[in-house]
């Protein structure tokens, strides 16, 4: 079959890590007999640099018009510390979310074990942690009015959520929990907020529909403590959009591979398929940052936009056997370390 992959490699390492999950799918290609076509745009800082907008009209006809988008990273350490810029990379991401329609960011959370000893958290306490974290990303304090009073001394975020996206994004956490182990945590501060009352409300009405399900609630603070105590307990956590930032950083590192996961962004139009690590400036160029949370984020491309689950599966796979066999880049090597090209050609050749 043809693929249309519109391919956004972004800033930082973006661009690096972002060709060793073609040529994954090179060879994915060659291996099942498709033919994916990428076509390359521009968003983030290096699109600011180019024509002064971080995501481009170009770059959305591409994105609508592919069947998929891979995405590297974005972010400029020239934007990050100067809070008066007038565009910013991240306006660019924010941009393509919205006009894509991309309602909910799942992000996997899985340990693989001979990188435990990577986890800020004891062994005994992460190891077989396996959850899906599934965060509202067009709503909320994100996308609410946002300004400033005439003198500048006050300023104001208005965190707005309607009853169709809080029922989508929850119908979605029910049908990930379904298809997994059937329990799901809806996150929220009810105890404090109107818009989380209006999560909580809806939930609970959402609830009886789907009896397989077992439902809890839980106040984001002590989803926050709970992620680091009992990590093992969470199977789906379904939140808003600014919770779901924070407790998908918090989730992401508790396993020790930072560098190893992938994300989704699904919702209205053309999914987007990035790493969940940032633009990692200092790596830019070095030929040194770690492209298999990019590379499985091509699985989960595979799986879930283009509905090929046993290339999927062979993708898995590779990466499994590059890291059993420590064929892997400096972050997380125990012995010799590889380049982050020679990492992709070697997933390529032993796909
Ligand atoms: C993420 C990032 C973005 C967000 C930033 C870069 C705008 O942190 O994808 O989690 O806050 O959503
Ligand atoms: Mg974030």
């Amino acid at each position: 079959m043809d693929f249309k992959i519109a391919v956004l490699k972004g800033d930082g390492i973006g661009p690096e890590i972002v060709e060793q999950a073609i040529k994954v799918m090179k060879a994915v290609g060659k291996k099942f007999n498709h033919n994916f076509v990428f076509t390359e745009a521009l968003t983030g800082a290096c699109a600011i640099d180019a024509v002064g907008d971080p995501y481009p009209e170009e770059t959305h006809r591409l994105c609508m018009d592919s069947d998929a988008v891979l995405f590297g990273a974005i972010g400029d350490p020239k934007y990050d510390n100067n809070p008066k810029a007038k565009v910013r990379p991240e306006q660019g991401l924010l941009a393509m979310r919205k006009k894509l329609g991309l309602y909910a960011n799942i992000r996997p959370v899985t340990t693989f074990p001979s990188l435990l000893h990577k986890s800020p958290l004891r062994r005994d306490l992460v190891e077989g942690a396996d959850f899906v974290v599934v965060r509202e990303l067009t709503g909320g304090i994100y996308f609410g009015d946002k300004g400033r009073s005439e003198d500048l001394n006050m300023a104001f975020d208005n965190c707005v959520y309607t009853r169709p996206e809080v029922e989508r994004i929850l119908e979605l956490g029910f049908e990930y929990a379904a298809k997994r182990n059937k329990r799901l945590t809806v996150v929220d501060k009810a105890n404090v907020l109107a818009t989380s009352r209006l999560w909580r409300e809806i939930a609970q009405e959402m609830a009886p529909s789907h009896p397989d399900i077992e439902v809890d609630y839980m106040f984001v603070d002590n989803a926050a403590m709970q992620i680091i105590q009992w990590p093992r307990k969470f199977d789906v956590m379904v939140t808003e959009n600014m919770f779901g930032d924070i407790l998908s950083d918090e989730a992401s590192v508790i396993t020790g591979s930072l560098g190893l996961l992938p994300s989704a962004s699904v919702g209205i139009h053309t999914s987007v398929f990035e790493p969940i690590h940032g633009s990692y400036p200092q790596a830019a160029g070095k030929d040194i940052a770690n492209p298999l949370a990019t590379v499985l984020s091509a699985a989960m491309l595979l799986e879930l936009a283009l509905d090929l689950t046993d290339e999927a599966k062979a993708v898995r796979d590779v990466v499994d056997r590059s890291i059993t066999k420590g064929f892997v880049t400096e972050d997380i090597a125990e012995g010799k370390a590889y380049k982050t090209s020679e990492v992709g050609n070697w997933l390529a050749v032993n796909l």
